[in-house]
């Protein structure tokens, strides 16, 4: 039997840093969903289309190959655009191409083929809710707009994005944070048995530890101690 871990929760809540520390610890697979959204915005954004336009959406999903390696990093047509997708301009449009439900779909099913035969920790919006419907656990993390808009204006500074000013990236997260809860397919929603978690005061590290702790508990003592043994 494999385990699955998902997190679901707004923009810029700290939900990939901390799942990717996680899956290096459990070995776990880890799966960045929001980057394979991002990297078909990309491809949108490259060819000129309209990201709202759902015919043009689905006019390039043909071509538009995704793979994700045991890094997180992500590929594009078998380009590494693990970066280029966090760029502004794609982070200002992803809302748009991720609403469409032949997007949707085709990602779900990517997805779900990735956690089919081991261990996984998955990220996003609508893991709880669709892909994993029967994760072993579920967190909805939450955060408040200030703690999460600092923490991307240091991330995207230590990663040498373009920096936005503090308001602007607020102001992003807030219209994102809209979009995304307000779409007609898949919106951002707490699952009815997902826990939540409120990160805002919390460092990486206490949210890996109360997430760690959270499965921990789900499992019980004896799977984990077997699966500890394990790694
Ligand atoms: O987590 P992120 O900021 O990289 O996500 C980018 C966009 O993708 C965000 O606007 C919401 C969307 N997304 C989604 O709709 N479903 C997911 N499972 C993951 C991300």
């Amino acid at each position: 039997m494999s385990y699955s871990i998902a997190i679901d929760g707004p923009a810029a809540s700290g939900k990939s840093t901390a799942a990717k520390i996680i899956a290096k610890r459990l070995k776990f697979l880890y799966v960045d969903t929001g980057a394979m959204y991002r990297a078909v915005t990309l491809l949108m954004l490259e060819k000129g289309l309209d990201t709202k336009d759902s015919k043009q959406a689905e006019s390039i999903l043909e071509e538009c190959h995704i793979r994700e390696d045991r890094e997180g990093r992500i590929y594009l047509n078998d380009r590494d655009v693990t970066s280029r997708v966090r760029e502004n301009d794609v982070s200002s449009q992803v809302s748009y191409a991720c609403a469409h439900k032949c997007v949707r779909e085709r990602l779900v099913a990517l997805q779900q083929e990735m956690a089919k035969s081991e261990n996984v920790i998955m990220d996003g919006r609508d893991i709880g809710t669709v892909v994993l419907k029967d994760a072993t656990l579920k967190v909805f993390q939450i955060a408040s707009v200030q703690a999460r808009a600092e923490r991307r204006y240091l991330e995207n500074k230590a990663k040498g994005i373009a920096v936005e000013s503090l308001e602007q990236i607020k102001e992003d997260i807030e219209r994102r944070d809209y979009i995304d809860s307000h779409r007609e397919n898949s919106p951002l929603m707490k699952a009815s048995d997902a826990i939540e978690v409120d990160t805002s005061d919390m460092t990486i590290e206490e949210e890996v530890d109360v997430i760690i702790h959270l499965f921990r508990e789900r499992i019980g003592e004896t799977s984990w101690n077997n699966l500890v043994q394990s790694l």
